[in-house]
């Protein structure tokens, strides 16, 4: 059987998917609004076996940076080859190998790139004929953040009301505007909670309504922010919602509270960088403790040794807009 290898990019949410309304499906409270990362990608090879085995009979290999997945990280790649097993009316076994080109638990998401790649991967590989559109909703049942990921540039991905219609689309591609997002890693841990377990508990928060009602505000704000390549009101746009969503984190019950001191030190200095400085950079934060900068290309190297100058930033990682899911010639097997 052919081998595929695909590229694919994470992203990195302006406006946040936090709090899911059909738990089984991924759909989500709001719409949500991102930026594909070059820089920032996963490489995942996929070979199905020729001899159809009986479901069981077998295991599928799955190996994420040179580590065989086990325990519920692989029964989750399992479900999804299941569902394109399912798709394909196959019960052949799969060969999956994968490579992050930065360090899991960066406050990058993984997951977004990881699915989004598996996705078109063991899809072409099965030679299964789905639009971009398709593959979307599809690897939004792996990772719901993974099907903004299956377009470049800037994305919505639009909230629907079924498996079909909660999509996302691309609003402008990656040259569109030259937005640097530079990540300042404070903690290399593992987060203890994964966005799945946290997403269901969102709505135990009394401020989850006021922040889904808002964000019903921002849509379109960011989206014309983007358009005209105003940084200023992306930036207080995507703050507010930085905040919010940490604040449905850290009031729901049980509470999550991702930062260590360092995302505070970090926040604080944006903040101080913007009003001493008139330095234009602005926040963004993930399910974790590390902080994404967003600032315009020509301030990307004084931001970049700004932040590595701050006492608890470890590392600061770089990118640029990319581009959607792309094959690549050198396989992993
Ligand atoms: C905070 O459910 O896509 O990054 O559990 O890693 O698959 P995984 O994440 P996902 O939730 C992403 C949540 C977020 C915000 C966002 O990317 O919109």
């Amino acid at each position: 059987m052919p081998k595929t290898t695909i590229r694919a990019g994470s992203n990195i949410a302006f406006i946040k998917y936090w709090g899911v309304e059909d738990a089984a499906i991924n759909l989500p409270q709001t719409s949500s609004i991102s930026m594909t990362l070059a820089d920032a990608y996963t490489t995942t090879t996929v070979e199905w076996q020729s001899s159809s085995a009986q479901a069981g009979d077998q295991d599928d290999d799955i190996v994420i940076d040179g580590r065989t997945l086990r325990g519920e990280a692989g029964a989750r790649v399992v479900r999804h080859l299941d569902r394109i097993r399912a798709l394909a009316g196959t019960n052949q076994r799969a060969r999956v190998a994968s490579r992050n080109n930065f360090p899991m638990a960066s406050g990058i998401a993984s997951s977004a790139s990881g699915f989004a790649a598996l996705t078109v991967a063991a899809c072409q590989a099965l030679g299964l004929d789905m639009n971009a559109t398709q593959l979307s909703a599809l690897a939004r049942l792996g990772s719901g953040s993974a099907c903004r990921s299956l377009f470049g540039g800037f994305v919505l991905w639009d909230r629907g009301y079924d498996h079909e219609t909660s999509v996302a689309r691309m609003l402008f591609l990656p040259e569109h505007w030259d937005l640097y997002d530079l990540v300042a890693i404070v903690s290399h841990g593992e987060k203890k909670v994964s966005s799945e377990g946290g997403h269901r508990l969102a709505a135990t928060s009394p401020l989850n309504q006021a922040r889904v009602e808002h964000v019903k505000t921002l849509l379109p704000i960011v989206q014309e922010a983007i358009a005209q390549c105003d940084l200023e009101q992306l930036g207080e746009a995507i703050e507010w919602d930085a905040l919010a969503m940490h604040a449905v984190m850290q009031t729901g019950s049980p509470s999550l509270l991702y930062w260590q001191p360092g995302t505070l030190e970090v926040i604080q200095a944006v903040r101080r960088w913007r009003d001493e400085e008139g330095l234009a950079a602005y926040f963004t934060i993930d399910a974790g403790p590390n902080v994404h900068v967003l600032c315009a290309a020509e301030d990307a190297p004084t931001v970049q040794a700004h932040l590595a100058a701050l006492p608890s930033v470890v590392d600061v990682l770089v990118s640029r807009p990319g581009p959607a899911p792309y094959a690549v010639t050198d396989p992993l097997f």
